[in-house]
């Protein structure tokens, strides 16, 4: 069965009402729960962290996917695991020890993703595959919501299926950044199993009714 799963990003939500936000994803065909982590040296912007995702928590009834756009994740995953994520994705480019942190989030029981930035290649993966849950493929340079999308994503969304067949990895595919109405369906054909989306959602006339298009075939 392909999975079409939707993970808004609370990037975009309104911060002045973000209970309001949260129950909204809850009553929606929403899947996950996206929370961008942004540390202003990884990334050139700075969002939030324990405080925010504690809030979340306290509120959203469904899975919280955490992607770490920060410099030293292995100093945090814990942290964030035991504040609520479900999921902890690390960036490839911030990762001195990229397998030991994979297993350090699966130790500690939640699920572990790894993130490769658009000019980084699939082959980085090789060796990684087998041990993570997701892939996380950014379609825009990382750090903020409401940029363009990407197109060269969709040829890696085809290498990275091709990689986690060659492995038998059990692996999902995320594609994060400008994903819209335009692209959506055409980035499950090419593979994707979870799209994230921020400004699509948050920015639309009718949030709801806007997951519910994303995810029809
Ligand atoms: C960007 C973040 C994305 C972003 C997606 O660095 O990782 O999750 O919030 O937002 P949109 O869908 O608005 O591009
Ligand atoms: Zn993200």
């Amino acid at each position: 069965m392909k999975n079409r799963l939707i993970a808004p990003s609370v990037l975009s939500a309104d911060f002045g009402n973000l209970q309001r936000d949260i129950e909204m994803i809850n009553e929606s065909q929403a899947d996950w729960f996206h929370v961008d982590v942004m540390d202003g040296r990884f990334v050139p912007n700075i969002s939030f962290g324990f405080p925010v995702l504690k809030a979340i928590k306290k509120h959203a009834k469904k899975f919280i996917d955490v992607h770490l756009m920060i410099v030293e994740p292995e100093k945090y995953v814990a942290e964030f695991i035991k504040e609520g994520a479900d999921l902890v994705s690390v960036h490839y480019e911030a990762c001195t020890h990229l397998h030991r942190t994979i297993h350090h989030i699966k130790d500690l029981g939640a699920k572990a993703g790894v993130v490769l930035n658009p000019s980084t290649p699939i082959s980085v993966l090789e060796d990684i595959i087998a041990d993570v849950d997701l892939v996380l493929l950014m379609s825009v340079n990382p750090g903020f919501g409401g940029q363009k999308f990407i197109e060269n994503t969709y040829k890696k969304v085809k290498q990275t299926k091709e990689l986690i067949a060659r492995h038998d990895s059990k692996a999902l595919i995320q594609i994060d950044g400008g994903v819209n109405l335009d692209n959506a369906k055409k980035l499950f054909a090419a593979g994707a199993d979870v799209l994230v989306a921020g400004n699509a959602v948050f920015s639309a006339e009718d949030p709801s009714k806007t997951i519910e298009y994303l995810k029809i075939d």
